[in-house]
């Protein structure tokens, strides 16, 4: 297996979310097509944030995880929807994305919020942080967008990997996508485009975006889970994510782990 740093795909991948964080990144974040070309009314953006983490955190104390609340990452934070509503739940919030251009808006958006903190980071970048490192972990909408499925499974185990014992992994993550999502034609030829010196703006006019989706049938990430020596506590559908897509949530602990036991490479 290729290691996801290796790959010019993944800087083909950072370029495009920097071009979508630069142009229209709420619209990027939540594709509503009434809020394509920065229509999205901002109050309403970031409440959407707040009810999602509401609902997410009332589901957790049910579960009875994660056991402590010191410290909580978002992994592909955006412009900090959820970061910022995770700080009520969290002594203290990361927020890592790939983009620079969703953490400068991260920043400028919730300066207020003191026990927030946002970071651009690559693959590389999440490996280097210690394991075990984080009471919750949040990945909404997020690893879909990977192109290549082995490089979604080698975040997944860095994730599982970054959990504190008796923590709390809440990952999303498409089943099933209908067959014209997986053709992703304006993706291909805003790829085509670009690489040939096409601006994004340009691009953008054109209606042409390179978001692409992917799924893993939910058999597959429960073992991959699993095999990582997670516990996956339930898997409930997800309904946010598009018309005809089957989508999942997954909720895993790592209970009992002792951190060099890990199955983070
Ligand atoms: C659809 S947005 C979701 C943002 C946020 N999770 C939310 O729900 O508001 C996807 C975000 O993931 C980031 N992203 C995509 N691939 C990533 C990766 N491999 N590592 C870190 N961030 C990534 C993008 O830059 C973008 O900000």
């Amino acid at each position: 297996m290729k290691p996801v740093s290796a790959t010019s795909e993944q800087e083909r991948h950072r370029r495009d979310w920097e071009d979508l964080g630069k142009l229209d990144p709420l619209w990027a974040i939540l594709s509503d097509p009434a809020k394509k070309n920065n229509r999205w009314d901002l109050e309403a953006f970031l409440e959407s944030g707040q009810a999602e983490i509401d609902a997410v955190m009332s589901k957790a104390d049910a579960l009875g995880y994660p056991r402590q609340h010191r410290s909580a990452l978002d992994f592909g934070c955006g412009v900090g929807r959820t970061t910022r509503a995770l700080a009520g739940h969290f002594d203290q919030c990361l927020g890592l994305d790939i983009a620079q251009a969703m953490v400068e808006r991260a920043r400028s958006l919730n300066g207020d919020i003191k026990n927030c903190r946002f970071e651009q980071a690559s693959f590389d970048d999440l490996v280097a942080t210690p394991n075990a490192s984080f009471d919750f972990i949040y990945c909404s909408i997020v690893l879909q967008h990977i192109a290549d499925p082995d490089a979604i499974e080698q975040h997944l185990r860095q994730l599982v990997g970054k959990l504190a014992r008796d923590g709390l992994l809440v990952v999303q993550l498409p089943s099933w996508l209908p067959a014209r999502r997986r053709m992703q034609v304006r993706r291909r030829s805003y790829r085509m485009l670009r690489s040939a010196g096409v601006s994004g703006e340009v691009l953008q006019r054109l209606r042409l975006h390179p978001i692409s989706m992917t799924a893993i049938p939910e058999p597959e990430v429960t073992r991959l889970l699993s095999s990582m020596g997670a516990t996956v506590l339930d898997v409930a559908r997800a309904t946010e994510v598009g018309t005809g897509i089957e989508s999942r949530t997954y909720w895993v602990t790592m209970p009992g782990a002792e951190v060099g036991e890990r199955a983070a490479a």
